[in-house]
């Protein structure tokens, strides 16, 4: 089998995986093919090609924290592949996980693993995902301070099952200022802090301060939140076909993302308030009224956590490597 970067469509991913870090990423991809074939017994065509085909977002800035440490040059230490290649199946678990969560048929353009051999079988693989990344973790350890970055990933797998719980049990009436906070506390956990590791893991495994590592991480957050606002953004917007994914998923499953909050707010009695009561049935005019209340409102948002981000990197040296990870972020949103 061999496992490859997908061709992204936005051209600061693209410059990144094709350039900058081609063969850090095809040493990544070795990485990631061994530790699966631990579980060659299990997977099927279907589960290989999803890992194919990820944008690998968490491993690039995972990679990307290491360089800016590092320098660029010869390889980075071989663990900081093994790594990344478990923040990867980190992220494999958990949208496994989502996908039965939300009832998705539909990942990476390809079946969800629930719908392609069931709910039992996609229960049990998730858990494998899981348990292989931490196990890739421990792998890492050379001295008995690396436990913390162990402990980093239990914590992090921890709030991303808290966040998925979180999203599960939210009223659906509530004051509108507290819907917004849960919103973000739900997505601080389920996202932004798997995307805060893989940052402040690539400065701890590629040497740097711990003090870097920790902004690493801070900064890692805040992007994450901005990304899964843009993401909850994108499904008011798509229809299946432009990220593998079905669209307006949110939407028909009556979880409170953001764009709906803000529509919510806007009128407090509208056809949307309606169907999220269940007095309604979905409907374009439903979903139109989404986009036109909503979407912007939480659009703005998503641009404030990339600002204060942008902020943060101005505490890391001004290298080819920041320079990338700034555009990549302002590109995150000025190209939804
Ligand atoms: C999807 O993440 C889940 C979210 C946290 C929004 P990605 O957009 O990184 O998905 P892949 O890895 O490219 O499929
Ligand atoms: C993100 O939530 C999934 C996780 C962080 C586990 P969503 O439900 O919004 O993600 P997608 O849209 O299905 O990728
Ligand atoms: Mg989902
Ligand atoms: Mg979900």
């Amino acid at each position: 089998m061999k496992l490859s970067v997908s061709k992204p469509e936005k051209s600061v991913l693209r410059t990144i995986t094709q350039e900058v870090l081609r063969e850090d990423l095809e040493l990544f991809e070795q990485k990631l093919s061994e530790q699966l074939s631990g579980q060659k017994e299990y997977l099927t065509a279907n589960e290989y090609e999803m890992y194919r085909r990820g944008k690998k977002l968490r491993p690039i800035l995972n990679l990307m924290f290491a360089r800016m440490v590092c320098g660029s040059g010869e390889a980075l230490p071989d663990r900081c592949y093994k790594a990344a290649s478990s923040l990867e199946m980190l992220h494999v678990a958990s949208l496994i996980h989502d996908d039965i969560i939300d009832g998705a048929d539909c990942r990476r353009d390809l079946p969800a693993v629930h719908s392609d051999r069931g709910v039992g079988s996609a229960i049990v693989l998730g858990d494998m995902q899981f348990l292989q990344a931490v196990r890739g973790f421990v792998d890492v350890i050379t001295v008995p301070e690396d436990m913390e970055l162990v402990q980093m990933v239990l914590d992090v797998a921890f709030d991303v099952s808290r966040g998925e719980m979180d999203e599960l049990l939210a009223p659906k009436a509530e004051d509108y200022g507290k819907m917004r906070q849960r919103y973000l506390r739900t997505i601080e956990r389920k996202t932004a802090t798997l995307l805060g590791l893989a940052c402040e893991a690539g400065v701890i495994l590629g040497g740097g301060r711990r003090s870097d590592a920790r902004r690493a991480g801070f900064w890692g957050r805040k992007v994450g939140l901005a990304f899964q606002i843009m993401d909850d953004v994108t499904d008011c917007i798509r229809t299946r076909g432009d990220s593998g994914k079905d669209g307006k998923a949110d939407l028909k499953n009556r979880t409170l993302s953001l764009p709906i909050i803000f529509a919510l707010e806007s009128a407090p009695d509208s056809c949307l308030t309606r169907y999220m009561d269940g007095r309604e049935e979905y409907s374009e005019e439903v979903a139109d009224f989404v986009l036109i209340n909503g979407v912007g409102k939480a659009y703005e948002y998503a641009r404030a956590y990339v600002d204060e981000a942008l902020e943060y990197l101005s505490f890391f040296p001004d290298n080819r490597y920041t320079k990338l990870l700034r555009e990549l972020i302002r590109e995150m949103v000025d190209k939804a």
